[in-house]
């Protein structure tokens, strides 16, 4: 009988060890891409732990302001510089802008619509591409990491700390800074811009040319905890190549060229049925799917 007993009660707390697991916060946290041995908790520390605030600079078309870059996306990337994507079909959302509202995240999403820009105005769909290939991916935000999860609290923590690390990396004031400023007439030199670069964070970045222009910086970290709340510290970029010839264009931006933007969505927060009418079809990606 007392034997029954307590397996029954064993039974009953079998769901407890289903419980996200307590991670070590703070300094006490591990940092990621420097454990030693495999990672036993993926909540407490970043599989893919090299993660990339990457940030574009949109000419023509143009996008956001003319002296301020515009957001990519924040990707994570394995610690040798290889990375998987597309990680949850199941959280492949087509309602980013409704789960922000619903979220009460008003000022982010104002934001968002400033500078996480789409080069063809399709900023929804845009933001839903970065989520589902890349945001998908990281560990230490599955659902199953949360104590008391709230469904799409994760979108809400990774849309968060995107445009957090965005607004500590102000790269036309890196750049002005070291006297370089867009210019139709006069070319920069790849070394001078990645010393500028150099300069604010004691690392290289990494930056991306097209026919010579420059159109894309990447800011490397490795994080201590959850990507959702963890201490990003600067690192150095582990196979990204630098994308950029020796001497590099860097244009003002067209602002007659910027596009309309043309997939804003309707949402009806509080109602069952939440009507998302993004004129985006489930798995409709953004121009740049290419990245
Ligand atoms: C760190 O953890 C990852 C994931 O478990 C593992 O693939 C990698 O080999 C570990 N690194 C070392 C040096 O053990
Ligand atoms: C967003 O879409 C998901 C999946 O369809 C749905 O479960 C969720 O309720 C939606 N959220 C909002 C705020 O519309
Ligand atoms: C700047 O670089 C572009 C592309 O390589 C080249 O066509 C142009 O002549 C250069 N301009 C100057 C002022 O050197
Ligand atoms: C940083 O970038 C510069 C210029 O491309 C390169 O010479 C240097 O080796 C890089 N430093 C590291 C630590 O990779």
């Amino acid at each position: 009988m007392a034997l029954t007993t307590l397996l029954a009660a064993s039974a009953l707390l079998v769901p407890a060890l289903a419980l996200p697991p307590i991670c070590p916060i703070g300094p006490l946290a591990p940092l990621s891409c420097h454990n030693t041995t495999a990672i036993k908790n993926t909540c407490c520390t970043e599989v893919q732990g090299q993660v990339l605030q990457v940030q574009f600079w949109d000419t023509d078309p143009a996008t956001g302001p003319a002296d301020h870059w515009t957001i990519h996306g924040l990707w994570p990337d394995y610690c040798d510089g290889s990375y998987t994507q597309y990680c949850d079909e199941s959280r492949q959302y087509t309602n980013i802008s409704c789960i922000l509202e619903a979220a009460g995240k008003y000022d982010l999403l104002a934001f968002m619509e400033k500078y996480w820009k789409d080069d063809g105005g399709e900023d929804e769909s845009f933001w839903e591409h970065e989520w589902g290939k890349h945001g998908t991916c990281y560990s230490t935000l599955n659902p199953s990491c949360y104590t008391d999860y709230k469904p799409q609290e994760e979108v809400v923590d990774f849309f968060e700390q995107v445009v957090r690390l965005f607004n500590l990396l102000p790269t036309y004031d890196f750049l002005a800074a070291s006297n370089i400023y867009p210019s139709a007439t006069k070319n920069y030199t790849n070394a001078e811009i990645m010393a500028a670069l150099h300069k604010v964070r004691g690392v290289n970045a990494t930056i991306e040319c097209d026919a010579g222009q420059l159109y894309e910086v990447e800011y490397t970290f490795n994080v201590k905890g959850s990507v959702a709340d963890g201490l990003f510290l600067p690192a150095s970029p582990v196979g990204e190549g630098n994308g950029c010839p020796a001497e590099v264009q860097y244009l003002p931006k067209i602002l007659s060229s910027t596009p309309t933007v043309v997939d804003s969505e309707t949402c009806s927060v509080g109602l069952e049925s939440t009507t998302a009418a993004s004129t985006d079809t489930p798995g409709a990606t953004a121009r740049r799917a290419v990245f």
